[in-house]
Order: structure tokens, then sequence, then C-alpha cells
């Protein structure tokens, strides 16, 4: 069998997904909707919007799709596979991977996240959610807790939902803030909690609703300046393997986390079939769940493709099948090391339209594009995040070195990258 797929989004994380599905030995014809640059090198691009569930539905139908892997979570949360599903013009055997509208809610509402975990005894920061008619009791909680404060939007803010506070009074200022409408909708709930000391990593499932694959484990750089300072970003870097997510953490990982969550969206009759990320905060050796997304990690998905050696889109056929019990995922043993390179002022304001040049002939370096676009014959920037360099060896200071000497060769006006990626995890345990 071979499948005709149609991969939304146009990012970092999508580049680096068609880069897999493309080395697929069950692939038939390859479209991507809207796709990007470097996308539609691999896939035929589809012009259009993530957004436009008829253009989707359209596509899928004029395409004879297969299979739809929806990148992006904005879709999910709004319904996209429950849309198509439910179309009498669509194949009842379309497959489709990313949960429907009601498993996505695990990252469209953190308060619909935190009550899931609460009711499957997954470890959590302790936490209440108040609607704005609640905001003296809001005052009341923060009160009960210890700096740093979180004060967490309930949905969708595009990743800036979450406002961490050192004082009480800064505390106090960014709930108003989100009850004022900073976040629109999003902010009708805000999720109160209590802040978690640790390291962060990322884990992903794939799951088919009752079994899963475990994907290689990756880290992301968040912020814009080495060493972890300035702005948050959308992801500066990514690192895979974690050097602490030793077999002991893997184990509790699955055992308190992951297969929890997979045996509660079974018995609360989700039928989540789709990749699951977990962020995690691991806190003197024991992991905690800080939130689920419904979609694989930017620029997490640069790193962790690099790491699987089995057929990615075989094992997700399978999993939106429903059936993973014959898949056995292979990962690689080398380490993988991304960086990104952003426009000069990113996350602020920042030139788009710059030319990019120097992007062919990077021997041994894998580069996924982002935020790029043609414009008269020219591959030009059009994001914030630009380019991810990433690349693979047998241990991750060769990674590292990979990934450095080569990224200068990139250029665009005003090109800038961190130069930290993966330097603490090299030195782990003695950089911490
Ligand atoms: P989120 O949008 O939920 O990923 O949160 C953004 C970032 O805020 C996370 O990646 C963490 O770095 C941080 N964060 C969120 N919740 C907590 C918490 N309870 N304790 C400490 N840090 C947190
Ligand atoms: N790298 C974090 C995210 O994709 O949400």
């Amino acid at each position: 069998m071979k499948y005709n797929v149609l991969l939304l989004g146009s990012g970092g994380r999508e580049h680096a997904l068609a880069w897999k599905i493309s080395r697929s030995f069950v692939l038939g014809k390859f479209y991507a909707l809207p796709g990007n640059p470097g996308i539609n090198s691999l896939a035929e691009g589809v012009d259009g919007s993530v957004g436009d569930f008829d253009l989707i539905l359209r596509t899928v139908v004029e395409k004879d799709i297969d299979i739809v892997v929806c990148g992006p979570e904005d879709p999910l949360v709004n319904g996209l596979k429950d849309f198509l599903m439910s179309s009498p013009e669509v194949r009842k055997d379309l497959l489709f991977v990313g949960p429907g509208r009601d498993g996505a809610a695990l990252e469209g509402s953190k308060d619909f996240a935190k009550e899931f975990m609460a009711r499957h005894g997954i470890p959590t920061a302790a936490y209440r959610t108040f609607t704005s008619d609640m905001k003296d009791e809001a005052y009341a909680f923060l009160r009960t807790l210890r700096p740093p404060y979180v004060v967490k939007a309930d949905g969708l803010a595009a990743g800036k939902g979450v406002i961490i506070s050192p004082t009480l009074k800064e505390a106090e200022e960014s709930l108003d803030h989100i009850f004022g409408g900073q976040f629109g909708a999003a902010g009708a709930k805000v999720v109160i909690e209590e802040y978690l000391d640790g390291v962060e990593v990322s884990f992903f499932a794939l799951t088919d609703g009752h079994r899963y694959l475990l994907l290689p484990e990756a880290k992301d750089y968040k912020r814009v300046g080495d060493g972890d300072t300035g702005l948050n970003t959308g992801g500066m870097g990514s690192v895979s393997p974690v050097p602490f997510c030793t077999p002991e953490f893997v184990d509790k990982v699955r055992n308190r986390i992951i297969e929890p969550t997979v045996r509660g969206l079974e018995s609360e009759g989700m039928d989540y079939r789709g990749f699951i990320f977990f962020g995690l905060m691991n806190c003197g050796g024991d992991p905690y769940v800080i939130e689920y997304n419904v979609r694989m990690g930017d620029p997490e998905t640069e790193s962790v493709m690099l790491r699987i050696d089995s057929d990615l889109l075989a094992h997700m056929a399978a999993a939106a099948r429903g059936d993973l019990s014959q898949e056995r995922i292979q990962v690689s043993d080398k380490s993988a090391v991304t960086c990104i390179v952003v426009s000069g002022g990113y996350p602020g304001k920042y030139a788009k339209g710059c030319e990019i040049t120097g992007i062919d002939g990077l021997d041994g370096l894998t580069v996924f594009h982002a935020g790029t676009a043609v414009r008269d014959g020219r591959l030009v920037t059009s994001g914030g995040r630009v380019l991810a360099v990433a690349a693979t060896a047998y241990d991750m200071g060769a990674a590292r070195e990979e990934v450095y000497s080569g990224i200068d060769r990139v250029s665009f006006e005003g090109a800038a990258h961190r130069s930290d990626i993966a330097v603490d995890m090299i030195n782990w345990p003695a950089g911490r």
C-alpha cells in the first residue's frame, strides 16, 4: 500500500516531518498545504491556509488523499478532524494524524488538561482555575503560594499565555491583564499554579488510542540570548537525546505519565490517534507535566526526525488506523543538534524579504526552512525564525561542531543565532 499524503503547515517542524515522510517506502503522492520553499522541494504545494477547512476538504477529495498529517495545533483544536471525517464527500477510509476536537482540548484548554491530569493521577503542579467573576478568590489563592508565581490564560494564546512573576504584585498585574482581555477569549479563564523548580524536557508519543510508540525525547532552547537570557521565542534550537533521560527516568515518564494519559484518553472515549507532546519538568529525578500539546514540538521535531530510523509514515498510518500493534520504532544512537537562524531583531520587530544565500552544498548538515519564501525567483526571509540548521553525529559535541562549522555560510542581512545550543547538555551534569 502506498499513501497519498497531505501535510498541513508551513514551519520548520513541517519541513522536518516532510523530510522524514519523503524517505518513506509507503509514500505515494505528496502534497503540502501551504508548505514552504523547503517543503515544496519534496511535496507539491497547495496555496491556502490551514484554517480554511473547505479548501482542505476539497484538496483531500481532488487529490485522492489517503492520510492527512496535521502539523500545527489550531486546526485540531478547531475540530478539523471532526469536520473532515463527518463530511459525506470524504472516503470512509481516510486516515487522519491528530486528535479530534475532544482530545485536542488537552492543548486547547489548560483547565481541561489540569482536570484530566487530576482525574488520572498524573503528576503536575498544584493549581486552581478562576473565571473573571472570581478575581478576589484568585488574589487570595495567589497569596497562599510562594514566589515565583505562575499565571496562565486557559486557551490558545500563540505560546504567550504563561506569565511567571517574581513578586505577588506583578502576578496580580498579570492576572488583571489576562482578565482585562490581553489574550482575548483565551483569557476568559485563568489557571494559577505552583511553580515547578527543575529542568524541562519534551517527550513525544504517537498513539493509536490504546498503544503508543515512544519517540526520541528532546530539549528546546526558548530564550533568544546565549545562556538562556533575553526574551522568550518560538525556539532557538534543540537537542536529542537529553542526558538526564536515563532508562530509570524514562521508565518513570512511561509509568507515571504516558501510560496513564493514554489509558485516560481511552477510558474517556476520546479515540485519540496522533502525537502527544508532554512538556515535562524534571524535579530532582521525578517528572511532572507542565503542559500537553497535541502535535509535535518546534524546534524539537527538527532534531527528533533525524533520530528516527524506522518508517514514520508507516507508523503514522498505523496509528491513524487504530492499530500500532505491528509497529516497532527504531531510534538512532546518534545525537542531533539543531540551531535556528533568525531574522535580526526577532522576537521583536524584524525585516522580511532579505535574500538568503549559502544553504546549498552544506555537507553533513540538514537545513529545514521555517520562515522563507520565493520572490522573483530568489529565496528570501519571510518570518522571524528563518532556517533550522541540524546535524547528527555519534556524540553531541561532534554534532554541535558540525552545526556551528556550517551555520555562518548561511547568510542574509541581519541573520542571528545562539552560539551555545547543546553546550549545557554536553557538559551535563557539570554544566548545572
Ligand atoms: P507553557 O506555555 O505551558 O509551555 O508554558 C511556557 C513555559 O512556562 C514552560 O515551558 C515553562 O518554562 C514555564 N512554566 C509553565 N508552567 C510552569 C510551572 N508550573 N512551573 C515552572 N515553570 C513553568
Ligand atoms: N518547543 C515547544 C513547542 O513546540 O511548543
